[in-house]
């Protein structure tokens, strides 16, 4: 376990090296494909110039550092925080793999990290920013180690009624796996940053300007087929969060509920779906 099991977000740190969110380390495959549009946004919208130094919060397994690092070349710097050990190993892995002397990866809590103070032009996450306990304080740290100006551009999710991708799934199996009761709206967790104003409360009270968040509902392809598509919600998300909980022997059970859900959006293009994310901008 990370130094950070006794800091402030200790119970995340917990969680993001626990069992129920290892795939995020040991399948980024498969969520990289699925996610790909959710990158390719954050992507278009932070425009990432050649010689920029760009922090990357919740990094994960480090595609995205590995994308950023494309885009700024030798002369930039791209640094990767997450606070889960298993994925900053496999971000290590892949950014030695690559060669790219521009990235690094550091295993931390970015809510307490000592940044060096003023030293990025650019500040992104995909769904990295939403489990802090103080997201006040959190950010108002990050912020410090921003230029003054710096861009910042976030994914999240919005509410999870609007995300039935992965919480329609859920609903599907509720007889069969209960899911656990969702967090307060004050609280860490997935849907965290679904209400704008809590957003726009956080970012401004961190200390940052020209707070916008933009509606955006890029299609994911969630498998060729509903079964498929069921292997990857068994995988990541609500329904494979549930199942943790739940005795083994529901689990071909739960399979069968939730690929009879996505064969309703099932079309000749595969189970295509629609995710409901903000994309956030602002500047430090
Ligand atoms: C939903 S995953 C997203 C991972 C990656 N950005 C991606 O899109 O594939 C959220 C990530 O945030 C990380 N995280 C959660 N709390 C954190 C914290 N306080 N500091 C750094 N990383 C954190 C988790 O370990 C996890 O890797």
């Amino acid at each position: 376990m990370p130094a950070e099991a006794e800091g402030p977000n200790a119970p995340q740190a917990a969680y993001w090296n626990g069992p129920m969110t290892r795939a995020w380390a040991r399948l980024h495959d498969r969520i990289d494909t699925r996610f790909a549009p959710i990158l390719d946004l954050l992507l278009d919208h932070a425009a990432p110039q050649a010689g920029e130094r760009v922090l990357d919060i919740g990094c994960g397994s480090g595609t995205s550092v590995l994308a950023l690092a494309g885009q700024v070349g030798p002369t930039g710097r791209v640094l990767g925080v997450d606070i889960a050990e298993e994925s900053v190993a496999v971000a290590a892995r892949r950014i030695a793999a690559a060669g790219l002397s521009q990235a690094e990866v550091v295993l931390a809590d970015a809510a307490t990290y000592p940044f060096p103070p003023a030293s990025f032009d650019l500040l992104v996450s995909r769904f990295g920013v939403m489990f802090f306990l103080d997201p006040v304080a959190a950010f108002a740290q990050i912020r410090s180690a921003l230029k003054p100006g710096a861009r910042v551009v976030l994914a999240a999710f919005r509410s999870a009624a609007e995300n039935h991708w992965t919480t329609g799934a859920a609903a599907a199996v509720r007889d069969l796996i209960p899911s656990p009761p969702p967090p307060g709206p004050e609280e860490p967790g997935q849907f965290a940053f679904a209400d704008p104003a809590r957003v726009e409360r956080i970012l401004y009270g961190a200390g940052l300007q020209e707070v916008r968040l933009t509606a955006e509902d890029p299609l994911l392809r969630l498998g060729a087929d509903a079964a498929e598509a069921a292997d990857f919600a068994m995988t990541v998300g609500q329904v494979s969060r549930a199942l943790h909980e739940a005795p083994e022997s529901r689990r071909e059970a739960v399979r069968a509920g939730i690929t009879t859900f996505f064969r309703a959006h099932q079309g000749a293009g595969g189970v295509v779906m629609p995710a409901a994310i903000w994309l956030v901008t602002a500047r430090a």
